[in-house]
C-alpha cells in the first residue's frame, strides 16, 4: 500500500490522498479485485447518486429531475448485476456472499440484489471515507497529537508496508488513534436513525409513539448531550475515549454505528482499515498544509446530505506530502 502513495504527486487534496488506497482496499476486499477494476469510477457514481438521495425518496421521476444522479445509479446497479451474474461474490468477502445468500432465502434475486448492494455501497463508502479524512485531519493538524499518534503507529506497524501484515488488532494497539476516530464519529456526525414503531408506547411516560408511525432520531442530539459527555461535549477531544476517569456515557449516547437489528456490520472492519491506513500515512510521510501559509484551516462541514452519517468536509484541504527521512 505504501507504494500507492509513494508515487502520487507531492501536492494534492488530502481527501484524494486518503481515497486512493482506501478505495482500492475496500473494493478488493469486500467485492473482488477481478470485477471492480475501476474503484474510482464506481466511487464517483455512488457519490453522484448519493447527493440526490432525498429526491429519489420523494418518488418523483429521477430521470427527469436529476438525470446525472439517475445515470450514476443505473451505472452502479449495472456493475453489480454483472458482478452477480459472473459470480464475482465467489472471490469476494464472506460478508458479500452471506448477504446474497440471506437475500435469496427471503426471495430476493438478481436485479433486486444489485439494487440493494448499490444502496449499501454508498452507506459503506460515504461513511468510511469522511471518517478516515477527519481522523487524519485531526491528527496531522495537532502537533502534540501527531507526535503521540506517531509513536503508536511506529510500534504497531513495526516496519510493515502492507496493512494485511499488521500484527494485531488496530483498535487495541492504537488506543489514542482509535479514540481520535471515535471522537470523529461522535462530532462529525449528521443524519438520523429512522425506525418504525411496532406497538403503541409511552416514551418517558410523556410522549405517545403510535404503532406503525415512523420516528427519526437525529444522531447529533445524544452525541452532544452534556449529561452524557460532560461539560466539553461541544468540543473535539481526541483523548476523550482513552481517559478512564469519570462516568461512562450510556451506550445509546453513541449512535454512529446505529443500533439494534440494523447495527452496522462494518463496525469492526472499518476502524481496522481506517486506523491502519492512517498509521501508515503518518508513520511514512510528513504532511503540511499547502495553501494556507502553513496554517491548518478547518475545512467546514457539508451537512447537506442527511442520508449519510459522517459529514463530508466542505472545502478542499490541499496538502504537501513528502516521505519522512527514516522511511
Ligand atoms: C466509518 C464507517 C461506517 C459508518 C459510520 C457506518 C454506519 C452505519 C450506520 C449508522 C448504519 C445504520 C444502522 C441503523 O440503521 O441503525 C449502518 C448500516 C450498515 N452498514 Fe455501516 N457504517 C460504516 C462502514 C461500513 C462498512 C465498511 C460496511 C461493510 C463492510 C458497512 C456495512 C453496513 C451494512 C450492510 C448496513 C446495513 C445493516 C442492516 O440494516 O442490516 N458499513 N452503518
Amino acid at each position: 500500500m505504501y507504494f500507492l502513495w509513494r508515487y502520487q504527486p507531492e501536492f494534492m487534496g488530502l481527501k484524494t490522498h486518503m481515497r486512493i488506497p482506501l478505495l482500492s482496499k475496500i473494493f478488493s476486499e469486500l467485492m473482488s479485485p477481478r470485477e471492480f477494476r475501476r474503484p474510482q469510477a464506481n466511487y464517483d457514481c455512488i457519490r453522484d447518486y448519493a447527493k440526490q438521495t432525498l429526491l429519489f425518496l420523494t418518488g418523483l421521476p429521477p430521470h427527469l429531475l436529476v438525470p446525472k444522479a439517475f445515470a450514476a445509479r443505473e451505472r452502479i446497479v449495472k456493475a453489480f448485476e454483472t458482478y452477480f451474474e459472473n459470480k464475482g461474490y465467489e472471490t469476494g468477502s464472506e460478508m458479500t456472499r452471506a448477504r446474497r445468500n440471506i437475500l435469496q432465502t427471503y426471495g430476493i434475486y438478481g436485479q433486486d440484489i444489485a439494487r440493494m448492494e448499490t444502496v449499501n455501497g454508498f452507506g459503506i463508502l460515504l461513511n468510511l471515507l469522511p471518517t478516515a479524512f477527519w481522523t487524519i485531519w485531526h491528527i496531522i493538524s495537532d502537533r502534540d497529537l501527531l507526535k503521540n499518534a506517531r509513536k503508536e503507529a511506529e510500534a504497531y506497524l513495526q516496519g510493515n508496508d502492507d496493512w494485511d501484515s499488521g500484527p494485531g488488532k488496530a483498535e487495541e494497539d492504537l488506543p489514542l488513534m482509535a479514540s481520535t476516530m471515535r471522537e470523529v464519529l461522535r462530532c462529525h456526525v449528521a443524519g438520523a436513525a429512522t425506525r418504525m414503531v411496532m406497538e403503541d408506547h409511552f416514551l418517558n411516560g410523556k410522549y405517545l409513539l403510535k404503532k406503525d408511525s415512523m420516528i427519526q432520531m437525529p444522531n447529533s442530539v445524544p452525541h452532544f448531550d452534556k449529561n452524557e459527555w460532560g461539560p466539553n461535549a461541544d468540543q473535539f477531544d481526541a483523548y476523550r475515549f482513552v481517559r478512564q476517569e469519570g462516568k461512562k456515557p450510556h451506550p445509546v449516547a453513541f449512535r454512529s454505528w446505529g443500533g439494534g437489528a440494523n447495527l452496522c456490520p462494518g463496525r469492526v472492519y472499518a476502524p481496522r482499515l481506517i486506523l491502519t491506513v492512517t498509521a501508515m500515512l503518518i508513520r511514512s510521510f510528513d504532511i503540511s498544509p499547502a495553501e494556507t501559509n502553513g496554517r491548518w484551516e478547518h475545512p467546514g462541514q457539508d451537512t447537506s446530505n442527511p442520508a449519510i452519517v459522517v459529514v463530508q468536509p466542505q472545502k478542499r484541504t490541499m496538502v504537501r506530502v513528502s516521505p519522512r527521512e527514516s522511511f
